[in-house]
């Protein structure tokens, strides 16, 4: 691993070493089973603030605190009786807004001012190691400078940042996108971000109506950008490709002899999910000035998929 600042790390996948540098407020990247984020000590605001500059945030959005148990989640924030019972299906790529804790130890910055905090904790082995040997709460954006596509190797977060961060390396990301973000608002359970687990999913396994966020809801979730998760290469949405492109398919796909991913022969979404930034990486990298992306169903995981798709297409 590489160090900002004097400290050293000899083992890239020892999250002894990657806490050590967390706790002397240092950054260093970490995989979940989303994506790779670029981790700092939440309470430490000028850690806090080192990971705007690092990716070039052009302002303050709240960040994702990643716990490694309830306990430490529930120091943070006041959890209803809906909330615990979200809470349950953690570790889950799914982060839970909830009403701040007075003097919850958190750095302002990490949270924008506001009175809200949101919350996860990640189903990832070395994700809950470094925050567990870390001792506290870890802002965790994904690894990515930003407006490019979200890391899902460890390989693509030292690429990002032309090595200069540390990265813990756990392989790749089994989900692929972001957590789903839920806000819990009295009874009503509102998404304020499709992502790896399905609204459907929850809904399903808690009995109780997820609802959309409206268009106006980029002013609850702050971050959400139109252009966001943008390649560099134009994105064409739900069609085939021409010559001169790249070919992001999906199932079935017509032969074409240009560059060409399928995100998912057999038209599985988890796995779709899963390969949907590095494939795109992959075609980026090609040159190729468009990526032709293949039409996927909006259903389950699909969701998140589209979101994403239609984000990186967006006009920047
Ligand atoms: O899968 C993930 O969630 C990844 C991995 C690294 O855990 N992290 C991630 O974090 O995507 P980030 O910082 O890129 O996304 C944070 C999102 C933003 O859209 C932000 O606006 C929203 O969470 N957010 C954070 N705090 C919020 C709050 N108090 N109210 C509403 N939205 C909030
Ligand atoms: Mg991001």
């Amino acid at each position: 691993m590489k160090m900002n600042d004097g400290l050293t790390v000899s083992d890239p996948t020892d999250p002894q070493e990657a806490a050590a540098l967390l706790r002397a407020g240092q950054l260093c990247a970490f995989p979940t089973e989303t994506v790779y984020g670029l981790g700092a000590d939440a309470t430490n605001p000028d850690a806090v603030l080192a990971i705007y500059e690092t990716k070039g945030r052009p302002r303050f959005n709240p960040l994702i605190i990643h716990c490694a148990d309830i306990g430490m989640a529930e120091a943070l924030a006041q959890f209803s009786p809906l909330a615990r019972r979200l809470a349950a299906l953690w570790p889950a790529p799914l982060s839970l807004v909830l009403p701040a804790r007075a003097g919850n130890g958190l750095a302002d910055v990490a949270t924008a001012g506001l009175d809200t905090v949101a919350i996860r904790i990640p189903d990832h082995p070395l994700a809950l190691a470094v925050i567990r040997a870390a001792g506290r709460p870890l802002a965790a954006p994904s690894a990515n400078p930003s407006g490019k596509l979200s890391p899902t190797t460890a390989e693509q977060v030292r690429r990002g940042f032309g090595g200069e961060v540390p990265v813990l390396d756990g392989g790749p990301c089994k989900a692929g996108v972001e957590s789903t973000i839920i806000a819990v608002d009295g009874e009503r359970l509102v998404q304020l971000r499709a992502g790896a687990m399905a609204r459907s999913e929850i809904e399903d396994r808690l009995g109780v109506a997820v609802e959309q966020a409206s268009a106006d809801a980029a002013v609850a979730a702050p971050g959400m950008l139109k252009s966001h998760y943008a390649p560099g290469a134009l994105l064409r949405l739900n069609t085939t490709p021409r010559d001169g492109e790249a070919y992001l398919a999906f199932g079935d796909a017509p032969d074409f002899s240009g560059p060409t991913r399928n995100l998912s022969p057999s038209g599985d979404l988890h796995e779709a999910a899963r390969n949907l930034f590095s494939m795109l990486h992959d075609l980026d990298a090609t040159g190729a000035p468009t990526i032709a992306v293949a039409p996927i169903p909006a259903t389950g995981l699909g969701e998140a998929i589209n979101d994403r798709l239609e984000r990186a297409a967006a006009p920047r």
